[in-house]
């Protein structure tokens, strides 16, 4: 293991105890707002099914590589993620950068992330007060119109959203919430498997599972190929950090690897059930599927409108989705939390209160961005699109870009294979010689091609 002599040496950081721990805690990061909210959006407005397979071959070629390197580093220097690139790279190298976009990128993406989970949130009150059960349109887009074309609203749900998320960091009782994930996790598999099948049970259903699933190539675009590679890196909360984090929390004898496989590929079956759950349901009923960030909000009430018992199913849905998204707001946190608590010596303490409330003033752009502010307008967006856009599309990828680069080209083959066999414990070489020949030529050149070619530098 290669410990830099600058920095005190990491003695009392915390480990993951248990591999289930590990998986536990990787997961809560990625499983989220992402899965239920982000990817069905997305899916339904880039053309369905063959966005789907472009965002898969995303991950497989591109989001899991990373996230095995951003492991593997932050393992290796046992750091947050700027001191873990001043550490391992060579003297006078910026890689340090990489690290600190992933701060920008942790502040921005929780700038619109919080709003989204407010809305969550609204929605369990909504649930239990009983006015958005319809399977009508027209009162469910009004519902949610009225809710997010409300300043005071929006602002004082993402600040409960907000004080929850600052509480659990403040109190350090983070390991509380991995065992409540681990243990609800499979509660909100159980309800999304229930959601679909009284969706894909709905007359006219089977419109959206072809959507879903019968590739259209004709509804691919350049921007389409960004926005399924932006997809892949958020969904798995890679190129900013979170995971060189995370991995500095990992034993010695994890398996790197098989950890991130099992991370991806559960993390992409509760995306797909998402997925069966709504579309389905947006034929059925007369939604658009490229409805936007509303989809999720406007179809779920109906599918539960129709279920007998729905509205109690669709309190527990929303508490469920809640849990889901303040995990992975936990781990967005972490990235500045840990970065201003080793950087600076602040407390716990501080280093969360100063992040919460930074994030409380960025965020209240987002929050305002569809009453207040919905006519201020940057590049054509709103904060809120922007924070979205901007994230996924640009700040993941270049970091995701570069990380590929240094672990491949800078660290080199040697640590890399020293790194993930656990030092010769695992007989994982085949794997690692895979994993390093795409992070040296696949990763780089896909993520080249597909940046430059989305955001129309090159055609
Ligand atoms: N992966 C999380 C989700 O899908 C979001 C996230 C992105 C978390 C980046 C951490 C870092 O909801």
């Amino acid at each position: 293991m290669s410990v830099g002599s600058s920095e005190k040496p990491p003695v009392n950081r915390a480990k993951f105890a248990t591999n289930l721990g590990v998986l536990a805690a990787t997961l809560g990061s990625a499983v989220g707002l992402g899965n239920i909210w982000k990817f069905p959006y997305l899916t339904g407005s880039n053309g369905g099914a063959a966005f789907l397979l472009v965002y898969i071959i995303c991950m497989l070629l591109i989001g899991i590589p990373v996230m095995v390197s951003e492991l593997t580093l932050g393992r290796a220097a046992r750091s947050n993620a700027i001191a873990t690139m001043q550490k391992l790279s060579p003297a006078r190298q910026p890689w340090w950068l990489i690290g600190a976009a992933g701060v920008l990128a942790a502040f921005l993406i929780m700038a619109f992330y919080s709003e989204v989970a407010a809305w969550v949130f609204a929605y369990i009150f909504k649930a239990i007060q009983g006015g958005i059960l319809s399977t009508d349109p027209e009162v469910t887009k009004s519902a949610f119109n009225g809710l997010v074309g409300n300043p005071t609203q929006s602002l004082i749900w993402q600040w409960i959203d907000l004080a929850v998320v600052g509480f659990i960091i403040l109190l350090g009782v983070n390991k509380g919430i991995e065992s409540a994930t681990k243990k609800l996790m499979p509660i909100l598999l159980g309800l999304l498997i229930l959601v679909g099948i009284r969706s894909i049970t709905l007359p006219g259903a089977g419109q959206g599972l072809t959507f879903l699933f019968q590739p259209d190539f004709t509804k691919l675009t350049a921007a389409s190929f960004l926005i399924a590679m932006g997809l892949a890196f958020f969904k798995l909360s890679v190129g900013m950090g979170t995971m060189i984090t995370y991995g500095s929390y990992f034993r010695d004898d994890q398996d790197i690897p098989g950890t991130a496989f099992r991370v991806a590929f559960s993390d992409l079956a509760v995306s797909l059930l998402a997925g069966i759950a709504i579309f389905p349901a947006v034929f059925a009923f007369g939604y658009q599927p490229n409805a936007g960030p509303s989809l999720l909000f406007l179809t779920i009430p109906s599918v539960f409108a129709s279920m007998p018992l729905g509205n109690i199913f669709m309190v527990i849905f929303f508490i469920l989705t809640a849990i889901a998204s303040i995990g992975a707001q936990i781990s967005l946190v972490e990235v500045p939390v840990a970065f201003l608590e080793e950087k600076f010596h602040l407390s716990r303490q501080k280093a969360s209160i100063i992040t919460v409330l930074s994030i409380v003033l960025v965020g209240s752009l987002a929050a305002l961005s569809n009453s207040t502010l919905a006519d201020v307008k940057l590049f054509g967006m709103t904060f809120f699109d922007l924070f979205d856009y901007t994230t996924s599309n640009i700040l993941l990828p270049l970091g995701g870009l570069f990380i590929a680069i240094f672990i491949s080209w800078i660290w080199g083959y040697k640590k890399l294979s020293a790194a993930l066999s656990n030092n010769g414990q695992l007989s994982n070489q085949g794997i690692i010689k895979v994993f390093y020949g795409t992070l040296l030529v696949v990763t780089p050149v896909l993520v080249t091609i597909v940046l430059l070619n989305g955001l129309k530098i090159i055609q």
